[in-house]
């Protein structure tokens, strides 16, 4: 019997569990494959006792539509960081890949799935390095992963984005007010752009495109004061004002326990107030509202694609490589590659072009 370890590591997404379920459902038509999951990422290997789980057909019934993941999740730690208290209190971060390897093999684990994004994928080559046989498969709301044209979750937070943007245009109608919603996806502009286009909204403010408040200001004036009387505005939680270049990010921070990225709205608010722009404003942040809930259609397939393909690039023994969505293709590229690159938007996207198109100002 071989046997395949899965598990989910970073932050959730919607979609985990019909990958999972995708795996344990191809996996039941070979005759001796075993699907075993690991809870918490590699942390339920690691634990002792260890918490890992065969997954049978019966438990994976119907869970592609429930949000989270059966396996439980982390983005903090891993096998080559795992925190160790001292006598002092403090925490220092130990290497437990070796002893990860060794337990793997004790466990008669074949291989190993990790569905996970940046962070988890660097967590996946290193091991592969280390001689381990791993198959990667891209998550993340932020579709911040390069060469994928697309990770599940990610339309699904769009969706939710989206859906908020349309309450809070009722409102700031109503109200005449300014709202201004600040979305999740770190370093890249994918939720923001893609929502507030699908909403309609006037400012959309992204990482990749440094703002002057002064452009920003104009155009909330020009549609709150002097068009509709109310205006909404999307800004992504990353996002920089042209001053602040200096202290842009460097890939090497990227990784699990990334920093905290919070704060755009309320900052972008006391920007605005201090051009002496008149109307009320009022910021909303979607938080993890964008990461819970039932994956929409779209999601549940792509997730189900990646997890059929995940466990036929196993078969194949083609380790050290990520499933990936090239339209209309589902393929599979080392993961080295994909984790050289940060999937950010260019200015050139034809989504820019088009936002641009429809009036919406990017504070550039
Ligand atoms: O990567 C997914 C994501 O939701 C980001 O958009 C966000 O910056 C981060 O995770 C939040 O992580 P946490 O839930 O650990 O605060």
């Amino acid at each position: 019997m071989n046997r395949a370890l899965v598990l989910t590591g970073g932050g959730d997404c919607p979609g985990l569990n019909a990958v999972i379920r995708a795996i344990v459902k191809r996996a039941s038509q070979e005759k001796d494959w075993e699907i075993v999951g690991s809870y918490q990422s590699f942390n339920g290997v690691l634990w002792e006792p260890s918490e890992i789980m065969i997954l049978t057909e019966e438990m994976v019934a119907g869970i592609h539509v429930k949000g989270g993941t059966i396996l439980g999740t982390t983005n903090v730690g891993g096998p080559f960081a795992w925190p160790v208290k001292q006598t002092d209190g403090s925490y220092t971060n130990v290497d437990r890949s070796d002893e990860l390897i060794r337990k793997l093999q004790l466990m008669g684990i074949d291989a190993v799935i990790n569905i996970g994004g940046d962070g988890s994928q660097r967590i996946s080559q290193a091991l592969y390095e280390k001689g381990l046989n791993i198959i990667g498969v891209p998550k993340t709301i932020d579709n911040d992963l390069s060469i994928t044209d697309f990770t599940f979750g990610f339309q699904t937070a769009v969706n939710t984005a989206t859906e908020a943007i349309d309450k809070l245009v009722t409102t700031a109608e109503s109200h005449n007010r300014i709202l201004i919603l600040e979305v999740m996806g770190r370093y890249a502009g994918w939720i923001a752009l893609h929502s507030a286009i699908a909403g309609g909204a006037e400012v959309c403010l992204i990482p990749e495109i440094p703002y002057n408040i002064d452009i920003v200001a104009e155009r909330v004036e020009q549609r709150f004061h002097r068009g509709k009387g109310f205006a909404i505005i999307v800004v992504a939680e990353g996002v920089k004002v042209i001053q602040d270049r200096a202290d842009e990010h460097s890939l090497d921070e990227k990784g699990e326990g990334n920093p905290k990225l919070m704060g755009s709205a309320t900052r972008l608010k006391e920007q605005l107030i201090a051009t002496g722009c008149k109307g009320e404003i009022r910021e909303t942040v979607l938080g993890h509202l964008q990461r819970g809930g039932t994956p929409i259609a779209y999601d549940r397939i792509l997730a189900t694609q990646f997890g059929v393909k995940a466990f036929e690039l196993m078969l194949e023994k083609k380790f050290g490589e990520m499933v990936a969505y090239q339209h209309p293709e589902i393929i599979s590229v080392p993961i080295k590659e994909v984790i050289k690159k940060y999937n950010y938007v260019s200015t050139t996207d034809p989504l820019i072009k088009t936002a641009k198109g429809i009036g919406i100002s990017f504070g550039d």
